[in-house]
């Protein structure tokens, strides 16, 4: 394969391993499952897969409790079907993200439960955060500071022997200690073993981690996970030490031909650049779309905030309106502007909800980010406009989130939910029972129902793919054009333009010769929420 920047440009196709495809019938999606989805993936026209975690877990937190870096869960295969998964993929041109994890492993990970074993200030504890506890003036003994696990509750829980231990996710997520060296040569050699193994990159979960203030002072204000960790010098967020930890690894990537590390970074504006230097990550997510109002005003901003900085660093912009941490894109775009998307599925109304627009929307939205210069990473079904499961009852739910959220949020798994491939058949073509349950909706989104149907999502993004391949690859230029109220506008150097009109006023169907459009028909104008790609003619 070329070790051309494919990533620069690229598409990335996000697969929740758990929930794409079941390849043994058990229900819970697998490897194999996706290695017999490889060429669907290819025929959309994807660069490359980001696989969330797929270790050995406790499955307490999706997998983002890994108890061993260097193997695969049972329930989702073998390291000699990732193997075999990994070549396939790079025959049909796909490259192949695996999920990093680095801030926290698993309560069952063999450091922590030797740890357990262990007494205070032995060795085996100095790899995780273990200190005593807090002594109020009456004499009782708290958590050692007042920091938030990011789930809801305290960070700190105790053990037998009294002392507590630090956990900014669920208490089954003990926080390792990056200042450790054996902390640090573990993840170094965890990098090799998957290099080694053919993956082309990593995904690098909670990226903005890692450091924390040693002396553990109380914090004044709590950051939710997914708002941007947006203070100066906070005592465990973006951090300047975690820098670098990124160089090191950066290194080892060096080593090999043509990989990279993508961050889940949720810094500042002013920070994020930090995480691009050159000796640092290759790129790093931008959520901030995922916060956007729906106004051309607010996403030329946003766009511009992000692509801006990144070019002035010479490194990719990135793109993304959906993942596996948040309410799928259809459904946001069909709640009212000031209805908070997460805590929605709780309090409802249900008619709140307008899913015609929401669909609308997410077509525009799709041809807006297509079309920029940089990566877009794709959550799976996005390319089918799935809906978010909101619905969902209490007592399938299986987030942390949800469990830790005293009845205030669902949490994620309404975006987790298994893909239908068919409208018929058991799990709607998943395969076995599915592990958490799909609503009778979804029969209409198979992707049975959409490949080669005109005007259906798949057809949409399969267009975009194949158009964006053609015309927006080759440079990173973006210049902006003034086309109006409402309506967001912008060229690239190819000479192709994206106007989407975002108003809720029809506007006349701009010069040129349409490419694609949003929704079929569309000729003479471009009415409200839709948005089309034309070429000069
Ligand atoms: C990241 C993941 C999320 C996970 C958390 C803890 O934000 O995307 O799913 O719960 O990290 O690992």
């Amino acid at each position: 394969m070329s070790t051309l920047d494919w990533w620069r440009t690229g598409t990335i196709y996000q697969v929740y391993i758990r929930s794409f495809a079941d390849g043994n019938g058990d229900g819970t999606g697998d490897i194999n499952g996706l290695r017999s989805k490889l060429p669907y993936l290819a025929d959309l026209g994807i660069d490359g897969i980001w696989i969330n975690p797929w270790y050995p877990s406790p499955l307490l937190d999706g997998g983002y409790d890994v108890a061993d870096y260097r193997d695969i869960h049972p329930s989702f295969g073998t390291l000699e079907d990732a193997d075999a998964m990994i070549e396939e993929a790079h025959e049909l041109g796909i490259r192949i993200l695996v999920d990093l994890v680095p801030n926290h492993c698993s309560w069952d990970h063999v450091w922590f439960k030797a740890a357990l074993q262990a007494a205070p200030g032995s060795p085996e504890r100095a790899r995780f955060h273990f200190t005593e506890g807090s002594v109020a003036d009456d004499g009782t003994v708290g958590p050692p500071n007042n920091w938030k696990s990011v789930f809801g509750g305290p960070a700190w829980t105790q053990v037998d022997d009294g002392q507590w231990y630090l956990h900014l996710f669920d208490p089954s997520q003990p926080d390792l200690d990056w200042t450790h060296p054996e902390v640090r040569e573990e993840f170094r050699s965890i990098l090799r073993f998957w290099l080694d193994r053919g993956a082309d990159g990593f995904r690098v979960d909670v990226a903005h981690g890692l450091a924390k203030d040693m002396d553990f002072p109380d914090l004044s204000d709590h950051v939710q996970i997914l708002s941007s960790a947006k203070q100066p010098n906070h005592a465990h967020w973006d951090r300047d030490e975690l820098h670098e930890i990124v160089r090191e690894w950066r290194a080892v990537l060096d080593e090999y031909d043509g990989r990279m590390m993508v961050a889940e970074a949720w810094v500042s504006e002013e920070s994020l650049p930090k995480y691009l230097r050159p000796d640092e990550y290759h790129q790093s997510f931008s959520f901030d779309l995922l916060m956007a109002a729906w106004n051309a005003d607010a996403y030329r901003s946003t766009i511009t905030s992000v692509y801006e900085p990144a070019k002035a660093l010479g490194a990719a912009s990135t793109w993304v309106l959906s993942n596996h941490d948040v309410m799928r894109h259809t459904t946001r775009f069909g709640l009212p502007a000031d209805e908070s998307w997460r805590t929605w599925p709780v309090t409802g109304p249900a008619d709140a909800l307008d899913t015609e627009l929401g669909e609308r929307r997410a077509r525009v939205a799709a041809l807006i980010t297509l079309g920029l210069p940089g990566a877009s990473y794709l959550y799976q079904g996005e390319e089918l406009g799935l809906p978010e499961v909101w619905e969902l009852p209490w007592d399938v739910l299986d987030d942390p989130v949800a469990r830790r959220s005293e009845g205030t949020q669902k949490g994620r798994d309404g975006c987790r939910v298994p893909i239908p491939w068919t409208a018929a058949g058991e799990s709607f073509g998943f395969g076995g029972p599915a592990w958490m349950p799909q609503p009778e909706r979804f029969a209409a989104y198979a992707t049975d129902q959409q490949i080669g149907v005109d005007g259906s999502f798949h057809s949409l993004y399969k267009d975009a793919l194949r158009i964006r391949r053609e015309h927006f690859v080759d440079d990173a230029e973006l210049t902006w054009i003034d086309a109006g109220d409402g309506v967001l506008a912008y060229s690239r150097a190819s000479g192709v333009r994206c106007v989407a009109n975002m108003g809720a006023e029809p506007v006349p169907m701009p010069a040129g010769e349409i490419l694609l459009t949003s929704m079929p028909g569309l000729t003479d104008e471009l009415p409200s929420d839709t948005a089309v790609w034309l070429r000069p003619t």
